[in-house]
């Protein structure tokens, strides 16, 4: 069923809190919901509000918000071929409307290894393949066996298997290709029941030795108590995570600034190239914990921006920019915003 808002504010729906406010916003269950909505046409402006985690409003929104609700998650009965082949393997389908952490949660008390990585990630699963969510080591790529997506210009609904999703760092092609023509309306995962501990990023191992060893339920208390370490609470504090991608940059630019910055933080990545700690270079570039106002450079983890209360989309911008500035006038390197600026 739908549940339809008109001139709604958006302050408890983005995790910046801004005080923006949208059109019209359309809270929408099933697909049959979608067809009726789209049947006459898409309106000239639409866009996906799921949790509203990895977005910056800066002006109010003059068209519709779709919002998914549908919650569900189930282990899929039906197995996909590749689940078949491997008898570990154990495929669930989660509707785009779950709240990314209690899926996580759902599958360790299940015993389900695949995710735990991700734990406590502020999300909806729906936003997961958009953005490619990751952190220590994880990727939501590795596990995503599909993707059921509703196609607004034919009101069908097609499954997209992960080799068509264009998978990168913070990529796929729900961002580009697929932008504005696509709703996702569930992801299927392969999960498994045989341990497979990922412990290789920073602190993890030792985090998780800490709580007695690599058991699923250890490496997810490890998980979340390093981001609570590090990452500010949106119910607190608000962000969205972190504001920037750490940039990829050609092996020679990345050769050529550990000349001069030895301490530099690298991390191989496709092709040959390089990723960077865009935090790292923030940080350098002397913003981390630089306040302006109601906005601010986190002061434990630079790439992330903050509202202190009360601060508007446009001030947030202001502040990304100027952290741009600094990095590019420092260091030559361009760091893109990973948030989707609206
Ligand atoms: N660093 C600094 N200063 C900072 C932040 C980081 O020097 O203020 C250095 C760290 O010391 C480390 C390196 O930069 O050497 C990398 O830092 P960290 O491991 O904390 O990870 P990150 O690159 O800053 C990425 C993700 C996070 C994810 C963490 C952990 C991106 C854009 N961010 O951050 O994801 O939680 O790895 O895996 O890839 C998010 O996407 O919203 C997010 C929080």
């Amino acid at each position: 069923m739908i549940r339809d808002f008109y001139d709604i504010d958006l302050s408890g729906r983005n995790s910046f809190h801004v005080r923006q406010r949208a059109a019209r916003l359309v809270e929408f269950e099933t697909t049959d919901d979608l067809t009726a909505f789209f049947r006459k046409g898409a309106p000239a402006k639409w866009t996906v509000l799921a949790g509203g985690n990895n977005i910056l409003f800066t002006q109010d929104f003059d068209g519709v918000l779709l919002t998914p609700r549908a919650a569900s998650i189930d282990v899929v009965a039906e197995t996909p071929d590749a689940v078949a082949e491997t008898p570990d393997a154990v495929a669930v389908r989660a509707e785009a409307g779950v709240e990314w952490d209690d899926l996580v949660a759902w599958a360790v008390e299940r015993d389900l290894w695949g995710i735990e990585n991700l734990s406590l990630i502020p999300g909806k699963v729906g936003a997961a393949p958009v953005q490619n969510i990751g952190a220590y080591g994880a990727e939501a790529k590795d596990a995503i066996e599909s993707v059921e997506m509703f196609c607004t210009d034919t009101c069908n609904t097609l499954i997209l298997s992960r080799e068509h999703c264009a998978f990168g760092y913070r990529e796929s092609v729900f961002k580009h290709a697929l932008r504005g023509r696509v709703v996702i309306t569930a992801v299927t995962f392969r999960l498994s029941r045989r341990p497979r501990p990922d412990l290789g990023y920073g602190d993890l191992l030792r985090e998780t030795e800490a709580r007695g060893g690599a058991t699923l339920r250890n490496i997810r208390e490890a998980v979340c108590a390093i981001r609570r370490s590090k990452l500010p609470d949106t119910a607190v504090l608000g962000n969205a995570g972190s504001f920037f991608k750490n940039p990829v940059v050609e092996a020679a630019v990345a050769e050529r600034l550990r000349t001069d910055y030895p301490a530099l933080p690298l991390y191989p990545a496709a092709k040959g190239r390089m990723k960077l700690a865009a935090g790292w270079l923030i940080e350098q570039a002397g913003m981390k914990g630089h306040r302006e106002g109601c906005v601010g450079v986190h002061d434990r983890q630079a790439l992330v921006l903050v509202n202190y209360g009360g601060a508007t989309g446009s001030e947030v911008l202001a502040l990304a920019h100027k952290v741009q500035e600094a990095v590019r006038a420092k260091f030559g390197v361009e760091i893109a915003a990973e948030v989707n600026v609206l």
